[in-house]
């Protein structure tokens, strides 16, 4: 079998050949850290203030400073954009929630003045919501300047991208979590509760997914780099394979299934659909002066990708923004002893989630009962819910729909990683499945180009995960944040 990268650079370090091996020494510069000390359950000391510095207050970064300004404990210091309107409407969030003004980097439009955010000691923790390219810049530059780094999705882009991460983590001794903010939402928790406890037996398969409708979107994008409108997204379809939007659905499948805590992705497959739906959009809605009219696709409607694990689990996760379709992030488990399938809508997740329909679950209450009946009637199905609903919800649930964002879970998210920094805690998630989960981008449109070969995962964890601890059911004491006079209602409008 292939050497990974890992495995040559590990074994070259306890042979005590120091950073002389290939790929640890690179134009004279330190890549690796030489005993490559693993960091799952990686702690620091209790930051009783957490000072965040924002890189990127579009669309995603300027709620993030509103909810990031409300968590007892945690202040915006710090805030960098190439757009000065962006930094107005940051300080203006900042202004009505009565909080100082941020410091600001990029103002005259400087694409690097983030860095300055990152050499700076105004901030502990850089949260980064920038257009994806800067992803893995930022994470490497920002732990290798002392930061703390909390990385929108994917986290990186290419194994390269992967292993630089997971690298600069490693020798800086720096946590690097990404935001993904699903994993937090009620039915996904609740998924993740009914399963851990046992509930749907063993797990052996799950359907995950993103289906988001983005024709519009992608070919009327409002985002702009150095002022001029970004079409990256369409251009990915144009030029590139495979999944490169993979952490909604599979990120929350990964804490349920114990990816890298005692059972790990061994490799996938991954197959396309033909493209059609995107060069009909651009045909029906742009005249042939436009070259979105005739704008020719590269990557398939429809990727489906199928992982297998080493403990013998398979995930089926698909991508699709390109077909007219309601959301969905699949949500589907299957075990041993039961079932649980949720549907996620865009808009409002925790109100659908209270409606009683979008998720359904059951159980055998003793073994071979029918499988056809299985689910739960609705009285049932709300009394389990309120039963089984994750301990974060059930603490923090009616104060983050609040706050808001996506339904609350982004709250949610963003009040547990500060309470685990605030109280020197592991984070939930580390570096290893920051790369992980982002390697998908990668090996998804190597398989397709090789007629859906099966690719290897990469072991970021080197074994790790084979003593690693299983995520647990854990607490936010509440106690411990004093919100005073309560927070501010509502999402920011971007
Ligand atoms: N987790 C989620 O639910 C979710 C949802 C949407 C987007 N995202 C992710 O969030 C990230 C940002 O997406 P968005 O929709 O907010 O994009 P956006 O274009 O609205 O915002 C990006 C911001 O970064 C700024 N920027 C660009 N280059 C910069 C530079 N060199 N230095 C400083 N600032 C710079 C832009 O001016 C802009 O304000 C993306 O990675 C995307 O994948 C996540």
């Amino acid at each position: 079998m292939e050497q990974n990268r890992r495995d040559f650079l590990s074994g070259a370090a306890w042979m005590g050949v120091t950073a002389m091996a290939a790929g640890c020494m690179s134009a004279g510069k330190k890549l690796c850290n030489a005993v490559g000390a693993p960091m799952h359950g990686f702690r620091v000391a209790p930051m009783k203030q957490v000072r965040v510095g924002v890189i990127g207050v579009g669309a995603r970064g300027l709620p993030a400073v509103h909810r990031i300004s409300q968590i007892p404990g945690c202040t915006v210091t710090a805030i960098s954009d190439i757009n000065p309107d962006r930094l107005d409407k940051a300080q203006s969030v900042l202004k009505k929630l009565g909080r100082p003004a941020a410091k600001e980097w990029s103002r005259n439009g400087d694409t690097e003045a983030w860095k300055g955010l990152c050499d700076s000691d105004v901030c502990d923790v850089v949260y980064s919501v920038t257009p994806r390219p800067l992803h893995c810049p930022i994470n490497v530059y920002a732990m290798d300047h002392g930061k703390h780094v909390l990385q929108e999705v994917p986290g990186a882009f290419s194994l390269d991208e992967c292993w630089a991460t997971v690298e600069a983590a490693e020798r800086n001794r720096r946590h690097c979590m990404m935001l993904e903010n699903c994993t937090y939402g009620e039915a996904e928790m609740l998924a993740f509760n009914l399963i851990h406890k046992g509930k749907l037996g063993e797990i052996v398969q799950a359907e995950v997914g993103y289906s988001h409708d983005q024709r519009n979107l992608q070919f009327n994008p409002s985002s702009r780099i150095a002022g001029v409108v970004d079409f990256w997204r369409l251009k990915r379809h144009m030029t590139r394979h495979g999944n490169y939007y993979p952490t909604h659905g599979l990120v929350p499948a990964g804490r349920c299934l114990d990816i890298n805590r005692g059972d790990r992705f061994e490799y996938l497959v991954s197959v396309e659909t033909k493209s059609a739906s995107f060069e009909q959009f651009g045909r029906d809605n742009f005249p042939p002066s436009d070259w979105r009219h005739s704008a020719k696709m590269v990557k398939g409607d429809v990727n489906m990708s199928f992982l297998r694990t080493v403990n013998g689990k398979v995930l089926t996760l698909k991508h699709n923004v390109c077909t007219p379709a309601p959301y969905d992030r699949g949500n589907l488990y299957l075990g041993t002893r039961g079932i649980f399938r949720g549907i996620n809508f865009h808009d409002d997740p925790a109100k659908d989630f209270t409606d009683g329909s979008p998720c359904r679950f059951g159980w055998e209450e003793k073994t071979g009962d029918n499988g056809a009946h299985l689910y739960f009637d609705l009285a049932r199905t709300k009394a389990v819910r309120e039963q089984y609903r994750h301990p974060f919800w059930k603490v923090a649930g009616e104060i983050s729909k609040k706050v808001g964002g996506h339904g609350g879970m982004d709250f949610i998210m963003d009040l547990r990683w500060a309470y685990c920094l605030q109280n020197g805690l592991p984070l939930d998630t580390d570096v290893y499945d920051l790369a992980t989960y982002s390697s998908i981008v990668e090996l998804s449109e190597r398989s397709v180009l090789a007629r859906s070969a099966p690719i290897d995962f990469p072991d970021y964890t080197r074994g790790g995960w084979k003593t690693a601890h299983p995520f647990t059911v854990d607490e936010i004491d509440m106690g411990k944040f004093d919100f005073g006079t309560g927070v501010v209602s509502g999402s920011i409008s971007s």
